[in-house]
């Protein structure tokens, strides 16, 4: 029978996260997602998801030295930027910049265990990068170098704006970096998983996983929320704009999901930090609507806010343009896409499931000259 959407499939066997849609509950690595999104860092989950345990303080030093010391791109690709900073969109150019890194890897075709820690490492590292050097093209401003100084988020915060963030923000894109960083199978890391049990290399694997992350269905979630949230406008249109796309049978954005079915623990901690902001900025607007569109979408179809709901205005808030929302979702995802990769090729059987064929049988070829 089929399982349509792969529901409910066992699809590989993964230490690095795990999910309890019932209870509203997410572990990386048998930790659970609360404590490292009010403790942790992003570089600290980096580490946990491609070592499988905490690093000390001196293990975290150096991969937060190797991350800053990747952080540049190749000539290559910086010379491919004007052209996908005036030709693609955003997630477009992330496709394309990532497939096009494998040119000037240094570890080329090589694709040792060693040589793909090595690769994950750049991988995470210049995704950034790529996102703040289309941007700074796009909108006709000088490239920001990276600033070895600055940690991960903020570092990209800098490089999009020219501006070192306040401590505040950096926290709080920090905290969403650790909260999208993985999530057990879904579509992008199974779609990785896919490329990588063909045995084709990690830039292939990341290359689709970035193109199956690109759907409004998944990581484009966060922007269509964005929309959304300016096509409202103010709080007192929520309830008439919510009821109106429902009774058009149109999927309210940012909500629902495959396993949670109770409040996804990420958007507790969004939740929390879009209110924050809100007020930090004298902005409240952004949360004040989101509020009223949750409050809606539970009564009329009890439905619950995922990931992307209120990861939208917290990214208003931090001055992420809308169409990057989708690709700063990559660059958090990045250590969880590779590790599973690597997870893949250390315990590799080609991924192939069956299909149930529901078309006509035993037609007969007429040749096309005889054709009405
Ligand atoms: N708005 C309105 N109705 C919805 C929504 C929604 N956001 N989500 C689910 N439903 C309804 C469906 O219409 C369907 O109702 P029906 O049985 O009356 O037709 C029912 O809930 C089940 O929907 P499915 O599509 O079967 O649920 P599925 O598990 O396949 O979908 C998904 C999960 C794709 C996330 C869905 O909830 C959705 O489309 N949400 C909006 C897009 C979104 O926010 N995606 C991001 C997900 S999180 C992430 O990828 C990081």
């Amino acid at each position: 029978m089929t399982q349509k959407g792969l529901e409910e499939v066992v699809a590989a066997e993964t230490r690095l996260s795990d999910v309890d849609g019932v209870n509203g509950r997410l572990w990386y690595v048998g930790y659970d997602v609360h404590d490292l999104a009010t403790s942790s860092t992003f570089e600290e989950v980096v580490y946990l998801l491609h070592t499988l345990r905490l690093p000390t303080e001196a293990e975290l030093d150096e991969l937060s030295d190797r991350l800053v010391a990747e952080r540049e791109v190749s000539p290559f690709l910086a010379g491919m930027m004007p052209t996908l900073a005036q030709q693609t969109s955003p997630m477009s150019m992330l496709r394309t910049g990532v497939s096009a890194a494998s040119a000037y890897d240094p570890d080329g075709w090589e694709d040792t265990p060693e040589a793909n820690e090595r690769k994950a490492m750049r991988l995470i590292a210049k995704t950034p990068t790529l996102i703040a050097l289309y941007h700074r093209m796009r909108t006709d401003q000088e490239a920001v170098p990276p600033n070895p100084k600055l940690p991960h988020a903020a570092n990209f915060l800098y490089m999009l704006s020219g501006e070192e963030p306040d401590q505040e923000d950096a926290v709080a894109l920090d905290t969403t970096l650790i909260l999208y960083a993985d999530h057990t199978m879904n579509a992008s890391t199974f779609t990785a998983r896919v490329i990588a049990s063909t045995l084709a290399d990690m830039f292939s694997a990341i290359t689709g996983a970035i193109a199956a992350l690109k759907g409004p269905l998944h990581g484009g979630a966060n922007e269509e929320s964005m929309k959304m949230l300016e096509e409202v406008g103010d709080p007192s249109n929520a309830e008439r704009y919510v009821k109106d796309k429902l009774a058009r049978r149109e999927r309210i954005m940012g909500f629902g999901h495959r396993v949670y079915k109770t409040e996804d623990p990420r958007a507790t901690h969004l939740r929390r930090l879009s209110q924050e902001l809100g007020e930090r900025k004298g902005d409240p607007r952004w949360f004040e609507i989101s509020a009223e569109i949750e409050r809606v979408v539970a009564s009329e179809k009890g439905l619950h806010p995922n990931v992307d709901f209120y990861a939208a205005s917290v990214y208003r808030h931090l001055g992420i343009p809308t169409d990057l929302m989708t690709p700063v979702f990559a660059l958090a995802r990045m250590p969880g896409w590779t590790a599973h990769v690597r997870e893949q090729y250390a315990d590799n059987r080609l991924i192939r499931p069956e299909s149930e064929y529901v078309g006509p049988r035993d037609q007969v070829y007429v040749p096309i000259a005889q054709r009405g």
